[in-house]
């Protein structure tokens, strides 16, 4: 049987943490792309020289070149900077279009029917360039946001109330951190709503400490960007779509009809496959839930009308 063909574009920190994540999972075959000369080739090299202890018969490669990476299952991009203290998401914009758009057009030439799973930042906006770059399927494209910020909540509610992470089930919507969408209707611990066991103004602080995550780390390591979580949250993703799995996952999928969108990436559940984003699934929101989502899609056009006017 043919293994699953994984190309990760951007050999850094959330990139190489991706390829280990996978190669632990034994989730297939990685190529790392990076456009520095010899690093992508010493971290595949040195990744490949844990699977004896570790245990997993992964080919792993560092490459510069696009040939490299031809018929691909999944393509994953981290390439472009991450913040440093004081800098938004946004603020990234300019260069990770730039990096985005160029590594999205070298990647389908090769892999025209691979699963795109975008991580770049500012991500919403990332996703839409990916698209735009590439014109593929809409199912075939799909951004990591929702995973890692639902792991930071519940992270956060386990820690609250002292139990396993995997008694935490919840699901947050919208665009990335500041313009998430928390949903406590929708948490449960073992079942029981979360809202029984934590009162309002503790839910509400994890709440905002889950939006403000990414700063916090930003803040303590000064000069990067979170990645073993992130790195996680994504190969989670490519883990369903590689085993076909039908996970409901929140990711920036393509919505049209759903949620009255009319034609974004945005933060939603979704149900992750063989083909990419094989459905989402449209949950009833409550008045205030809808005015925080309409807030993040209103930010996502925002962001999506910036790459439009500065494509050319
Ligand atoms: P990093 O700086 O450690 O790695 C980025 C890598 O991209 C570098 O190795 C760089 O050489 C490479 N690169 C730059 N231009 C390239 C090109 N044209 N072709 C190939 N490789 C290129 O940064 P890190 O921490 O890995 O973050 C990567 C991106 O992911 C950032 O934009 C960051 O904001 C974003 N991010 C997104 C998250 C999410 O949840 N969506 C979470 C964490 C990070
Ligand atoms: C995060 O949330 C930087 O988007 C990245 O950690």
């Amino acid at each position: 049987m043919r293994r699953a063909k994984i190309t990760i574009i951007g050999a850094g920190n959330v990139g190489a943490t991706c390829a280990h994540w996978a190669a632990a999972k034994e989730l297939g075959d990685i190529v790392l792309l990076d456009i520095v000369e010899g690093m992508p080739q010493g971290k595949g090299l040195d990744l490949r020289q844990a699977g004896p202890v570790e245990r997993f018969d992964s080919n792993i490669i560092g490459t510069n070149s696009y040939s490299d990476t031809k018929d691909s299952d999944i393509v994953i991009i981290t390439s472009g900077i991450a913040r440093k203290p004081g800098m938004s998401r946004d603020d990234l914009m300019s260069t990770n279009m730039k990096i985005v758009r160029s590594v999205s057009e070298e990647a389908a030439r090769q892999s025209p029917n691979a699963v795109y799973i975008i991580v770049s930042n500012p991500l919403d906006a990332m996703v839409q360039t990916c698209w735009k770059a590439t014109g593929l399927p809409t199912k075939q494209i799909v951004g990591q946001a929702g995973v890692l910020d639902t792991a930071r909540y519940r992270a956060f509610l386990a820690m609250e109330l002292g139990c396993s992470v995997e008694d935490i089930v919840a699901v947050l919507m919208g665009g990335h951190g500041d313009d998430m969408v928390p949903l406590p209707r929708y948490t449960s611990v073992a079942g029981i709503p979360v809202t029984e066991l934590i009162p309002k103004d503790r839910l509400d602080a994890i709440v905002k400490r889950t939006r403000d995550g990414g700063a916090e780390i930003v803040g303590l390591l000064k000069t990067g960007s979170a990645y073993y979580a992130p790195a996680a949250a994504t190969v989670q993703m490519a883990e369903a779509i590689i085993k076909d799995k039908k996970r409901i996952l929140p990711c920036a999928a393509y919505c049209k009809s759903e949620y009255g969108v009319g034609g974004y990436f945005v933060g939603v559940p979704c149900v992750l496959g063989k083909d990419g984003v094989e459905k989402v699934i449209e949950l009833k929101l409550d008045a205030d839930e809808r005015k925080l989502f309409d807030a993040s899609v209103t930010h996502v056009k925002e962001l999506v009308a910036w790459v439009e006017k500065n494509w050319a």
